[in-house]
């Protein structure tokens, strides 16, 4: 793990009302209550956020946006600012994730832009790279993910990027039930922290932290852990329940 602490994070998707997001948040908080050693992190949906910020008062567990986009206020209906997640108790943004790139036209351009403004807004950017089935059957799996990287952070600089998380989430591997192995995972984050490592050094490279996302469950989050470059985790599916998601969380225990 190199001195990283790990950052396990809940992606709430388009699931769960407001009352059901705030249930399901403070019961994650009173199961977390002994303090695991990892920084935890849940995305519910836009319109729960202000209400699970509310309910989580002191916890420890951080809230994070599942998108933003890039202005800070204006006549762009439908979207959500930085400055808006940020007032609503948000520390962190989910950017890039393979859904919104395949049903919402993101691309690596705009994936930028947000990587951007979140940044300059306070707000620690999740950015999420991914091959698909066909990429990785076809051998692309390196090409993309570095084009992925390359262009989703282009033009940042070194030293604004200290609060940047990447998740790894191969697209095969969401809500399939079909994990990547932990040799893959590892692989796979190693290049990421080379390709880091040559846009912006050695000092980021090794400070940060890259989530592994895909059919992560109570029974291979361990396995997983225990690769060196693997930081942490993206739960989809495994983080709508309370129990399962701590269970998660305490994979040390
Ligand atoms: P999953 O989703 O854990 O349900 O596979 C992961 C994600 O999309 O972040």
């Amino acid at each position: 793990m190199g001195g990283r602490k790990p950052f396990i994070a809940g992606n709430w998707k388009m699931f769960k009302t407001v009352g059901e997001a705030v249930r399901t948040a403070k019961e994650l908080s009173d199961r977390v209550s002994d303090a695991p050693d990892v920084d935890i992190m849940i995305a519910p949906n836009f319109t729960a956020l202000a209400a699970v910020h509310d309910a989580l008062g002191e916890s420890t567990v951080m809230l994070g946006g599942q998108n933003l986009f890039w202005e800070s206020e204006g006549a762009f209906t439908g979207e959500t600012s930085p400055v808006m997640l940020r007032d609503a108790g948000c520390r962190y943004v989910i950017i890039g994730h393979s859904e919104r790139r395949q049903y919402f036209g993101e691309t690596d351009e705009t994936v930028r832009k947000k990587v951007k403004a979140a940044l300059e807004n306070g707000l620690a950017p999740i950015l999420c790279v991914g091959e698909t089935e066909n990429e990785r059957e076809t051998k692309k799996t390196f090409s993309v993910l570095d084009k992925q990287i390359q262009n989703g952070l282009k033009d940042l600089l070194s030293d604004e990027l200290g609060p940047l998380v990447i998740a790894y989430e191969p697209v095969w591997a969401i809500g399939t039930g079909k994990t990547a192995s932990r040799e893959q995972a590892q692989e796979v984050h190693r290049f990421l922290r080379s390709v880091i490592e040559t846009m912006f050094g050695n000092e980021l490279a090794n400070a940060i932290r890259i989530q592994y996302g895909g059919s992560v469950k109570p029974n291979n989050i361990k396995a997983l852990m225990e690769m060196p470059d693997v930081d942490g985790a993206l739960v989809g599916g495994a983080s709508l329940d309370a129990e399962i998601f701590s269970r998660i969380l305490h994979f040390q225990h």
